[in-house]
């Protein structure tokens, strides 16, 4: 069989936009390693980790572009506008981004304009944050005694209110994992109980995910507030809701 390292990597190909998963070194894509031993310029995130960063070699161009949540290093247009200078000068140019860059990471918009220029890319997924944590808490997102369905929500909005469909989000056999939720957690878990979630359902908070420094927080929705006062929880994390939570205990490994 060939392996996979050895295939080349399509010459035409002038900008890769790369999942570099949740934190964990090991769980990059064998093509997303590839494609990053081959870069002249690497455009990164606060979300990809050092030991990944680590993996590009000192002769590499590395433009961090990296944005936190009300500071906004780099603005998005200039980010695009980035990628297309770059290719234009005829580098194999890397676009690096935390988890899959087509889940909450903007990676459509910043392909717009590469389309509006005709430059030629190529998209590699990533382990999005979801998966990772839900894998390293030992907490399944869906069961066929718990969740028959499971929702990626951002916490985040744009008007700054987390203003979602409540009514949906309140049902049962569902798990709900919120993206930039921690700020609005408080807000979250109000809505949904007011929207007839069971006060009871268990919730899991994952910290730092799939890294060295993953913190677990188990709580439920109506002990939220006391579990955020008592403990010293940052982000980033991933919130998951739902009675998947529950199997925490018997399938953690981590
Ligand atoms: C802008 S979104 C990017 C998501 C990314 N594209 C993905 O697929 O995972 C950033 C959010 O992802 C989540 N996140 C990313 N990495 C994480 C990690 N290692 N542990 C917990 N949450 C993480 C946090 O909710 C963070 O605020």
């Amino acid at each position: 069989m060939t392996d996979p390292l050895m295939l080349p990597l399509s010459d035409a190909t002038q900008v890769y936009l790369v999942g570099a998963g949740p934190g964990d070194v090991e769980l990059l894509t064998v093509k997303a390693y590839k494609v990053i031993q081959k870069a002249e310029v690497v455009l990164y995130d606060r979300l990809v980790s050092p030991e990944i960063m680590a993996l590009i070699s000192d002769d590499v161009e590395k433009v961090y572009v990296g944005k936190a949540r009300a500071d906004h290093a780099v603005e998005q247009s200039q980010i695009s506008q980035l990628l297309v200078d770059y290719a234009n000068q005829g580098k194999k140019t890397i676009r690096l981004k935390g988890g899959d860059p087509f889940i909450f990471g903007r990676g459509g918009e910043e392909l717009e304009l590469l389309a509006q220029h005709n430059i030629n890319f190529e998209v590699i997924p990533g382990i999005t944050a979801a998966s990772g944590c839900s894998a390293y808490s030992g907490i399944p997102l869906t069961h066929r005694d718990y969740s028959q369905s499971v929702r990626f929500i951002t916490g985040h909005l744009k008007s700054g209110h987390v203003n979602l469909n409540w009514k949906e989000l309140a049902l049962d056999q569902q798990t709900l994992v919120f993206y930039m939720g921690l700020a609005g957690i408080l807000d979250i878990a109000e809505h949904l109980i007011k929207y007839g979630r069971n006060p009871n359902t268990p919730v899991g908070i994952i910290e730092k995910g799939t890294t060295k420094e993953q913190q677990i927080y188990i709580t439920t929705l109506n002990e939220i507030a006391e579990l955020v006062k008592k403990e010293q929880v940052s982000p980033p994390t991933i919130i998951i809701i739902g009675e998947v939570v529950g199997l925490h205990e018997k399938l953690k490994w981590t």
